[in-house]
């Protein structure tokens, strides 16, 4: 059965649950970020003004989510990494996932304090406003516009290397290292012999 916490072999729903929501809710926010930007500012089509306020209000979302997930991971297990990973894909794979939760922060925290600098209150679908976190500053504005994009094409790259890895665990080395974060279901079903041998609890590796 399903557990909510992570244990040390396994992510929980809860981890779980947050890992694949947030991953598409960041994919969507820099599709929607990307498109939003390149439309033109003048005119009566009031697209690019909808669009960047749903992107706030997600991006908001987001950072609420963050705040959840890292409290969810400081309180539970962290799962082993696949055994037999050298030492320096340890550090890689451990200063990655840390670079990602930095990011997970910093990238909503720049957007909020943007429109605060730009003057434009944030609001979380209609419910209440943010506060403003800095007073109207066109510069910082400038500035922070700038450094939300640089930090959006880094959690682009940083993404894409996660998931070249998690890829590679999964359909070279045929490991464990997948299965960890999916539904019980995934991790038992369609195996290779080869896969579900290793599903198999090694003899002193403690019971879920
Ligand atoms: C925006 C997209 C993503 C972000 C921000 C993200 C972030 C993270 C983070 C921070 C962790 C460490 C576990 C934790 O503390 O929560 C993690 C684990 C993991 N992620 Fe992602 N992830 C993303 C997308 C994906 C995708 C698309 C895949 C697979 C194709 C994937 C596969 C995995 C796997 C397998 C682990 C467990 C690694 C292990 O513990 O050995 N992630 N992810």
């Amino acid at each position: 059965m399903a557990q909510f916490g992570n244990t040390k072999q396994c992510y929980g729903i809860v981890a779980m649950a947050l890992h694949w929501g947030m991953a598409g809710l960041l994919a969507g926010l820099v599709v929607l970020g990307l498109y939003a930007a390149q439309l033109p500012d003048v005119g009566f089509d009031k697209t690019k003004i909808r669009l960047v306020l749903l992107h706030k209000e997600l991006g908001i979302l987001a950072l609420m989510l963050a705040g959840l997930r890292l409290a969810w991971r400081v309180g539970n297990a962290l799962p082993r990494l696949v055994e037999g990973l050298p030492e320096w894909q340890q550090v890689v794979a451990r200063f990655v996932h840390l670079c990602l939760y930095a990011l997970m922060f910093a990238q909503p925290v720049t957007g909020w304090v943007m429109s605060s600098a730009a003057g434009i209150p944030v609001s979380f679908f209609g419910l209440f406003y943010l506060p403003d976190l800095v007073r109207y500053d066109e510069y910082l504005f400038r500035f922070l516009l700038a450094l939300h994009q640089w930090l959006g094409y880094a959690l682009t790259l940083l993404v894409a290397l996660h998931v070249g890895a998690a890829l590679e665990h999964h359909f070279v080395l045929r490991d464990e290292t997948l299965r960890k974060m999916l539904p019980a279901r995934a991790r038992t079903d369609g195996l290779s012999p080869r896969g579900r041998a290793r599903t198999r609890p090694l003899p002193s590796a403690p019971s879920r």
